[in-house]
């Protein structure tokens, strides 16, 4: 059977940077510990004006072409998953391939493109098309480009507008993958649920703790499907465990909940019975309430214990680190996080070949995958070759007057013309509507 799956990745992160617990919580009137400590996040990167999605998917997707020495026709399929679209017929991925044509010697005319939409798991589904394609044989020897970018804003005085995020990762798909080869089993959790919502407008309507909870048990279904298909596990077969991240607290929730679904029926609880009790068990209870309390005192008591927090340390931390820095990016942000913990095991020389990563992806509407990758032996190399760190530290920290002008200016109904807070550097940049991805 054909290895396949992530050969190389870049990320690209707007320009700007709001500081959350300094210049947004302050304005907000807030205690910043809501930001770092419960929230998790430092900060959000933000677009400057010229930037949007495809401009920051056409530079992800740019220096990941040519650091890979690729020309448009080693691509045989060009997919951009987002959810902030401003094209309802065009898919994003033509305007990528029209910037990417301006550098690169060829065209793409030959490539098959598209755009995937399902909220934040777009990425990953694109991901998986890119792999079925080249699975069933049809990709004539080409490599497929997937671009997960987004520009997540809030409107002003949402609750969202605290994890708001602006950033492209571009994953070249491939036989032989020198990152990680993606395997067959996955899991789902799909329900009908409006709790985040874009009908024709610009920014989302939330309903901000319903979506925690949607999140939550699209999750749990999803890993009750993907243990139908990959049989028992447990929670030490995974060296890490990168989720979706709209913010670190979410997957503070997550992981607790991933942690005792795996350990259930397993050692592992036998040996937290001494410390903590058995699981309560539904059966066990005749009143629904009481079931969930107990359900609450045990899961409140696990989090406690010095196995689940080694655990955690080890496993989710190291995932969350880029995305504290960049808030939100909706479709490419479980992609930030299996970056973030690589290059955390780049830097601390920990050796992930053959190692497996259990990987959580969801979307708003909702559906959640669990599928599982196995690091390659070339993975080092892929993860030395990201400037994420530059990147980060080049953004513009913005003041308070920058960001209400900066907000205003990427919302579509408004009509605001600013100038930027930074000067592109080789980079595409959005001119106006009509005008997309010129090259300064
Ligand atoms: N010190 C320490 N912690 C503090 C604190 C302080 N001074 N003040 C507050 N906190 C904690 C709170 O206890 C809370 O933590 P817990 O949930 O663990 O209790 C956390 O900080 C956040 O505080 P609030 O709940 O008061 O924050 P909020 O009501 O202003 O908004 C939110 C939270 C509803 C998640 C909001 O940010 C939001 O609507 N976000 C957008 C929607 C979203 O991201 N949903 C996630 C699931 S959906 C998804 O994943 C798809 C997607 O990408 C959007």
């Amino acid at each position: 059977m054909k290895s396949v799956g992530i050969d190389a990745v870049e990320i690209w992160t707007g320009n700007l940077k709001l500081d959350l617990p300094g210049t947004f919580a302050e304005q907000m009137g807030d205690d910043p510990a809501k930001y770092t400590k419960g929230l998790g996040l430092n900060a959000s990167s933000f677009p400057d004006s010229y930037e949007d999605i495809v401009t920051m998917g056409a530079n992800a997707a740019h220096r990941l072409m040519e650091r890979k020495g690729l020309e448009p026709d080693d691509i045989g399929r060009i997919d951009v998953a987002t959810e902030s679209a401003f094209d309802n017929s065009k898919p994003v991925s033509t305007y990528v391939a029209g910037c990417l044509e301006q550098v690169f010697e060829g065209d793409f005319h030959h490539a098959n493109k598209g755009e995937r939409k399902f909220a934040c798991i777009a990425g990953t589904q694109s991901l998986d098309d890119a792999y079925n394609w080249i699975r069933a044989g049809r990709n004539r020897g080409r490599a497929a480009l997937v671009i997960a970018t987004d520009t997540a804003l809030y409107a002003r005085g949402d609750a969202g507008e605290a994890t708001q995020g602006a950033g492209a990762v571009a994953m070249l798909i491939s036989e032989d993958p020198d990152l990680v080869e993606l395997s067959t089993e996955q899991g789902f959790g799909s329900a009908d649920e409006t709790d985040f919502l874009k009908p024709n407008q610009q920014f989302p309507s939330v309903d901000g703790k319903r979506s925690v909870q949607v999140y939550l048990a699209r999750m749990r279904e999803a890993l009750v499907d993907y243990q139908r298909e990959a049989g028992t596990i447990t929670v030490d077969d995974f060296r890490y465990a990168p989720f979706h991240t709209p913010f670190p607290g979410m997957v503070r929730k997550a992981a607790l909940l991933a942690y005792r679904h795996i350990t259930r029926d397993t050692e592992i609880e036998d040996e937290l019975a001494e410390d903590i009790g058995r699981q309560p068990r539904e059966e066990a209870f005749d009143d629904e309430e009481a079931f969930h309390d107990a359900i609450r005192e045990y899961m409140d008591a696990l989090k406690g214990t010095d196995r689940y927090q080694e655990w955690y340390a080890n496993t989710i931390e190291p995932t969350l680190t880029i995305s504290r820095e960049v808030g939100n990016w909706y479709t490419g942000s479980v992609h930030v996080a299996r970056a973030s913990a690589l290059k955390h095991a780049a830097e601390n020389d920990i050796d992930m070949a053959g190692e497996a990563l259990l990987v959580g992806s969801y979307g708003s509407g909702a559906q959640a995958e669990i599928h599982t990758e196995v690091v390659q032996e070339n993975w080092h190399e892929e993860i030395e070759a990201l400037n994420v760190d530059d990147q980060l530290e080049a953004r513009y920290d913005i003041n308070w007057e920058d960001y209400e002008e900066i907000h205003d200016a990427h919302n579509h109904e408004m009509d605001v013309d600013i100038e930027p807070l930074t000067t592109p550097e080789g980079e595409f940049v959005f001119d106006g509507w009509g005008r997309m991805g010129e090259r300064k």
